[in-house]
């Protein structure tokens, strides 16, 4: 077999709707982020369900798997766009996320050209040290941009946060991107009406009653999917955690030593693993590898279960301390952490099961 990733769509609709009810109570409008599941349009479809209008992705290739398969927009470009696709993007997307003086102005070109109309989101750094234009500069730079806009409509500013610099959203920030915005309102006298603050690490902001009034949209996928926050490491209590569950199966058991003989040099991947000597260890080996995820990211649903280390294709996990039984053949459940499952979505060799 394959390794397999169990796909259960009633708990990523769960989600999607439980998080669609608590920002809209906020009155925060929702994007839903399918990038981490290659555009997969059985999971459009259930975002679709649960109410979402946007989905944003970060891969024109997405969009248009996600078109020919029936699902319509609107549709949100998060990456920023590459010069050489802006033309695919436009004719696909209906809010792009921009950064760049020239790209708008393509797209203004293009949006002319076509008698179409784009909305842009411009982007603004306030600290992540990603994609946007410098807080401090930004102004200027956002109030240009808009001056170029006739056929492509700029409604709004965003930042991204906790993707680079792990930068947690903050009142502070939030506050930086609405002020830009009102600046660049006042200077324009032009409205702006969108402030896309947040992805899941800004969800806590709202949780805790913190978020300043004004910021009105979020872009969210981790949380829709996983349950979980890797930016503020925390596990959401109101989310569904196992939506997504990888299996693989058991291709060698042995008893060996947890130190290796000979000397030493890198791994596979250049690495060099730490090795600690617990004595002779009964070790599975598992056809799955970093090619398929990222095992060193799994979490074994069976805690006794101890991932090692893993090459290309093969994962190697202690299973000393577990009280049944293993046999080769058997198979081994784990969670994914938002890394694991982007690798696991994007990997033809991993099959999907929708459950
Ligand atoms: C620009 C942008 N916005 C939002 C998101 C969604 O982030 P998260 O999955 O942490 O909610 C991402 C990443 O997927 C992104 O790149």
């Amino acid at each position: 077999m394959r390794p397999r990733l169990y796909v259960d769509l009633s708990k990523i609709r769960a989600n999607a709707q439980r998080v669609l009810e608590f920002l809209s109570k906020h009155g925060i409008e929702l994007v839903a982020v399918t990038k981490v599941t290659l555009g997969d349009p059985n999971i459009a479809r259930v975002l679709r369900e649960a109410g979402v209008r946007i989905i944003g992705e970060s891969r024109i290739q997405n969009v248009e798997r996600l078109i020919s398969s029936g699902v319509t927009g609107p549709f949100m470009m998060l990456r920023i766009p590459q010069l050489s696709e802006i033309d695919s993007i436009v004719g696909l997307c209906d809010y792009i996320l921009v950064s760049e003086l020239d790209v708008v102005k393509k797209i203004e070109e293009l949006c002319r050209e076509k008698k179409h109309r784009t909305k842009l989101i411009y982007m603004v750094d306030v600290g992540d040290l990603r994609e946007g234009v410098w807080y401090e500069n930004a102004v200027e730079e956002v109030v240009q941009a808009a001056k170029m806009c006739d056929w492509a409509e700029l409604c709004g500013v965003g930042t991204n946060l906790g993707c680079y610099g792990g930068v947690l959203a903050s009142e502070e920030n939030m506050r930086m991107l609405l002020n830009i915005r009102d600046n660049v309102e006042r200077l324009t006298k032009k409205s702006f009406p969108i402030v896309s603050g947040g992805n899941t690490s800004a969800l806590k902001l709202v949780e805790e009653e913190r978020l300043p009034q004004g910021v009105n949209q979020f872009r969210v996928g981790e949380a829709i999917y996983l349950g979980t926050d890797v930016t503020n490491n925390r596990e959401i209590s109101w989310l569904e955690r196992d939506a997504f569950i990888l299996e693989a199966e058991v291709i060698e058991l042995k008893t060996k030593p947890s130190v290796p003989v000979g000397e030493t040099g890198f791994d596979a991947f250049g690495r060099k693993p730490n090795f600690f000597d617990k004595g002779w260890r009964r070790r599975a080996i598992l056809a799955l590898g970093e090619q398929d995820t990222v095992p060193g990211q799994l979490k074994p649903l069976d805690e006794k279960v101890e991932v090692i280390h893993a090459s290309s294709d093969h994962t190697i996990v202690d299973i000393s301390d577990v009280d049944r039984s293993i046999r080769v053949g058997d198979t081994m459940k784990f969670r994914l952490t938002y890394a694991a499952l982007l690798r696991a979505m994007t990997c033809p060799h991993v099959e999907k099961i929708y459950v």
